[in-house]
């Protein structure tokens, strides 16, 4: 029996769907504010069967971060997909990230320790990769350094990802995935979704800082096929491409049939932009989209290396274009249908 946590994000609905296509017995954990039907529309997107396929997955309330519940979702599971996490860039969020990312996953860990589970991969992150110093592409080798990766979402991916080597030191095998920016469609209030929602909306500035992205099929069809393989005890960086978001905005824009946005938001914009959008939200009490670490990454040159997980199971990405377009395409429908 598998076991997913996270079912209820971008990463984890497109697994759940995976996985109840190949006709697995599925646990997926929830919380009493998570959102099933935004579940049921991941599988819209690719299934008119979806009731049947929703069926095939026992859910059970649980949090990561409280044992008893989650003692519960582990009974009779041989395999975990760790999808969960919270992810925010808000300095003032990182006290409940390091509960949520590394104490939960020392609590999952622990459990497929107790449970002798055969299998678990954990979703982390290329925050958790170190940066290369030379420029060159980035690779699972580049070693993590606090100096440069002292932010806390980085800080709790790297720590979440030494728990779950540990779980390794205990002889349990594990894999890691480190996806760049996940494209995909679902999840358009939050994460990168919301990106594709504001240049909808008019989003006017674009910057020149380069990273990596890969779509959200791709990255769920890796981690399925890294389960399946002997491989064991390693990571792997996931993206398809490293591009501008300059590059990435318009294209966007482009395949939404609404404006690029216009304005090159240099440094000193940025610096400007997340101060006052931190008095903004310390007046209003609403997250803001810029935060000093979303300003300082988006203009960030770091490329990452694919290599590793192509020659691993001999995987051929998606073209970004084509992510983008897919992505764009349902973005595009979901906004008619509810309008
Ligand atoms: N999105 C990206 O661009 C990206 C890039 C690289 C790596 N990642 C990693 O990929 C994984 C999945 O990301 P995502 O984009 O799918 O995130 P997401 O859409 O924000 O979903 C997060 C999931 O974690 C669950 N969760 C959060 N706190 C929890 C808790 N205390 N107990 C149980 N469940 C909890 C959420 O449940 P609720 O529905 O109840 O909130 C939701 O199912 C994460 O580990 C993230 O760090 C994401």
């Amino acid at each position: 029996m598998i076991l997913v946590t996270g079912g209820t994000g971008l990463v984890g609905s497109h697994l759940l769907y995976q996985l109840a296509a190949q006709n697995e017995s599925i646990v997926a954990i929830h919380r009493k504010s998570s959102n099933l039907a935004a579940v049921k529309n991941v599988f819209s997107y690719y299934s008119n069967n979806v009731e049947a396929l929703f069926a095939r997955i026992q859910w059970i309330e649980a949090d990561i971060t409280d044992i008893p519940s989650l003692t519960k979702a582990f009974h009779q599971i041989t395999q975990v997909y760790h999808c969960a996490a919270m992810i925010s860039f808000s300095a003032s969020d990182y006290k409940n990230m390091r509960k949520v990312n590394i104490e939960g996953t020392a609590n999952i860990v622990n459990l497929c320790i107790e449970q002798k589970i055969q299998k678990l991969c954990f979703v982390s992150s290329v925050a958790a990769v170190g940066k290369s110093l030379s420029g060159k592409e980035i690779t699972e080798n580049d070693e993590w350094n606090i100096a440069q990766n002292n932010y806390g979402y980085a800080i709790t991916k790297y720590g979440a990802e030494m728990e779950v080597w540990r779980a390794s030191q205990e002889g349990i095998d594990v894999v890691i995935v480190n996806p760049g920016v996940i494209f995909g469609p679902g999840y358009w209030h939050d994460g990168s979704g919301k990106m594709f929602r504001n240049i909808y909306n008019g989003f006017k500035f674009y910057t020149e800082g380069v990273t990596g992205f890969v779509g959200v099929t791709d990255v769920v069809t890796i981690m399925l096929q890294l389960m399946k393989s002997t491989l064991t005890n390693e990571r792997y960086i996931l993206v398809s491409e490293n591009r501008s978001f300059k590059e990435v905005f318009f294209e966007i824009a482009d395949a939404l049939g609404t404006q690029r946005p216009s304005i090159k938001a240099g440094k000193f914009l940025s610096g400007l932009a997340w101060r006052v959008s931190w008095v903004l939200e310390k007046l209003s009490g609403k997250k803001s989209m810029i935060t000093k670490q979303t300003a300082i990454s988006s203009h960030n040159h770091y490329p990452y290396s694919n290599k590793k997980i192509k020659k691993a199971l001999t995987f051929e990405f998606e073209p970004l274009s084509e992510t983008i377009k897919t992505t764009c395409k349902y973005y595009k429908a979901d906004v008619q249908s509810t309008s």
